[in-house]
């Protein structure tokens, strides 16, 4: 493994950083594969599927409570850090910085990253499960008890505006994804095993724009299928302080 070193901002344009649950690690939440990983038990396989609403509400419910009262008892880590550090100061003027996640812990907001687009939703958002409902989704913080929370429109049910399995991901951060891979020059991945798409793919579409590739994870990439031409092996808040010279 290559030892890392700070790159060079003044060098690059047009900056994609993609981030996944390792990030989070070091702020105590879990990951989602893996041992401990939220995904472990069969039942969440089934919570967070779209396929089973809403008979899976309860759970669904249960499940972002307890995510939603953790994640507000977290606080942002040095990987965190890092990145909001880097955006302020080098992603103004002609150069852009655009932070993705799949993330839903609200914690790169918390760290002050100016602008985050989130690829598979907030946990800290709630809407109606009714599509033709006018109630927009809304900002929302509170850890509601067993009952499933319903609409003040329309009264049907609520969820988490998060993406579920077998869901569409929301067209507006899809959009500024696009956009910025278009003319990327530089793309980052921390933390994430690269195993869910359309996420998974986006260094591809980097790579196809010329860019300089970057993988910091735990664990390697499939050596089936590399697709970084840079990795390094480790904790996120550790590594990222070094390369982004913080
Ligand atoms: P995963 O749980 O799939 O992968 C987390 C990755 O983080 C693993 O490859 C670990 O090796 C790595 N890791 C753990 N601790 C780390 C640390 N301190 N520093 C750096 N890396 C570390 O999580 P994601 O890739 O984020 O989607 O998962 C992607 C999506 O799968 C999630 O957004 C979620 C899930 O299904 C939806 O819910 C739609
Ligand atoms: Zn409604």
């Amino acid at each position: 493994m290559p030892t890392p070193t700070a790159i060079e901002w003044e060098k690059y344009r047009q900056i994609v950083i993609l981030t996944g649950a390792g990030v989070s690690v070091a702020s105590g939440l879990p990951t989602y594969r893996g041992e401990g990983g939220l995904w472990e038990s069969r039942n969440i396989a089934w919570i967070a599927d779209a396929a089973n609403l809403p008979g899976s509400l309860p759970a669904l419910w249960k499940l972002y409570n307890e995510r939603r009262e953790k994640a507000l008892g977290a606080q942002p880590n040095a990987a965190h850090n890092a990145i909001a550090d880097v955006q302020k100061q080098w992603g103004s003027g002609t150069r852009s910085i655009t932070l993705v996640t799949q993330n839903v812990d609200g914690l790169h907001q918390r760290a002050g990253s100016p602008d985050v687009v989130e690829l598979h939703g907030s946990a800290f958002r709630t809407r109606c499960t009714n599509a033709s409902c006018s109630l927009p989704a809304f900002a929302d913080e509170t850890v509601y008890g067993d009952d499933v929370p319903t609409c003040p429109e329309c009264g049907s049910p609520l969820r988490p505006d998060v993406v579920l399995f077998g869901e569409m991901l929301p067209a507006a951060a899809t959009w500024q994804v696009n956009r910025a891979l278009r003319e990327c020059d530089l793309f980052l991945a921390a933390g994430t095993s690269g195993l869910v798409s359309p996420a998974s793919n986006l260094v591809r579409g980097a790579a196809y724009a010329g860019a300089r590739t970057i993988l910091v994870n735990l664990d390697p990439m499939d050596p089936r299928d590399p697709s970084f031409q840079e990795e390094y092996l480790g904790r996120a808040e550790q590594i990222l302080p070094v390369l982004f010279g913080s």
